[in-house]
């Protein structure tokens, strides 16, 4: 065990839900162990700028059903400087916090490595984001919730697809990776899924749709990930396939920031209270510079360098053979 006496918590780059119930897991857990917490607002621009609040056990009641995050999240351009860093290690050493939880995303673990390797102040990251593209982990909070978010609203626009015999183009969020898509498009049906994994021409998708046409298929649910690169966006794919076919009836919807707000399901409540209780313990053990992860239901540490720079995406690619048959 450690001398840490003291832990600050704060949320980073674009909130997921889940990251509430994670900050409640950390305070409780601190609460358990008899250790302090400051609760660091607006990320890392909370920290520069010295906006801490002290939190115990009673201040995160009520928090593990809502989405978004309380500490509020933000993604600040002065931390990317030593200047910034600086400002932010004397808040920190100031309010006597002795190590630090940050709930967020890849650039947020780089901040954090960098906060690490310039002070040696202990750090150890939770992955928070819709996206699920981090190295290290199975899952990460939000994404379960937004998969969900996602597929009742293909379900939604699948009604009135069909009652009007219509093809949507669905955009999903997810950055430069596919899961949000890939996953959404199985469990939603969709007819064809466009993802920044696999590569495939204009051509090859008007071929296709041409193909379930003439199956006999009246309407088609086009998910297509936001990273899918062809050079156009979603608009522009639309009008392109029209141009092709005048005889479709083609619309788009973009989810958007729906995908990112919402009550977090079970699984993200779960997950959130699991990694937060491996964090602080870890940290109380003496670890730093981590990434706490879920794989094969275990929550394990991933060296947080490993998790920014995994590269390879985690992406199944038995997945996207399934998403072909189920949609032949
Ligand atoms: O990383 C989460 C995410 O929602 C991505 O899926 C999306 O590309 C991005 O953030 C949107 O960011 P912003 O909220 O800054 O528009």
């Amino acid at each position: 065990m450690t001398n840490i006496k003291k832990i600050a918590v704060l949320t980073s780059g674009g909130d997921a839900p889940g990251m509430n119930a994670a900050i409640r897991s950390v305070v409780r857990t601190c609460a358990y162990h008899d250790v302090a917490v400051l609760g660091v607002y607006r990320g890392y621009q909370g920290m520069i700028e010295n906006d801490f609040a002290p939190l115990d056990a009673r201040s995160v009641r009520n928090l593990v059903n809502r989405g978004g995050t309380f500490l509020k999240s933000a993604r600040s351009k002065e931390f990317r400087t030593p200047e910034g860093r600086k400002k932010a290690y004397d808040n920190l050493v100031a309010a006597e916090a002795d190590a630090l939880v940050v709930i967020g995303g890849d650039g947020s673990f780089t901040g954090a490595l960098l906060f690490n390797q310039e002070f040696g102040f202990p750090v150890m990251g939770i992955p928070g984001t819709i996206d699920n593209d981090i190295y290290g982990t199975t899952y990460t909070l939000g994404y379960d919730t937004a998969l969900n978010t996602v597929v009742e609203a293909i379900d939604k626009i699948r009604d009135t697809a069909s009652s009007h015999n219509r093809m949507f183009f669905i955009e999903v969020m997810g950055r430069d990776a596919g899961f949000l898509a890939l996953n959404s498009g199985i469990g939603g049906g969709a007819e064809k899924i466009l993802i920044p994994e696999q590569h495939s021409t204009l051509e090859d998708l008007v071929n296709e749709i041409a193909i379930n046409h003439n199956k006999g298929k009246m309407s088609n649910i086009i998910v297509v990930a936001e990273g899918y690169t062809t050079g156009q966006n979603v608009y522009e794919l639309k009008k392109y396939v029209e141009a092709q076919n005048p005889d479709y009836d083609i619309r788009v919807t973009v989810l958007g920031h729906i995908q990112r707000g919402g009550a977090p399901t079970c699984f993200d409540r779960v997950l959130a209270s699991r990694m937060g209780v491996k964090a602080v313990e870890s940290l109380l053990e003496g670890k730093s510079n981590y990434m706490v992860g879920i794989n094969n239901d275990k929550i394990d540490l991933t060296p947080l360098e490993k998790a920014i720079k995994g590269g390879e995406s985690k992406l199944d690619p038995d997945l996207i053979r399934i998403a072909k048959i189920m949609s032949v």
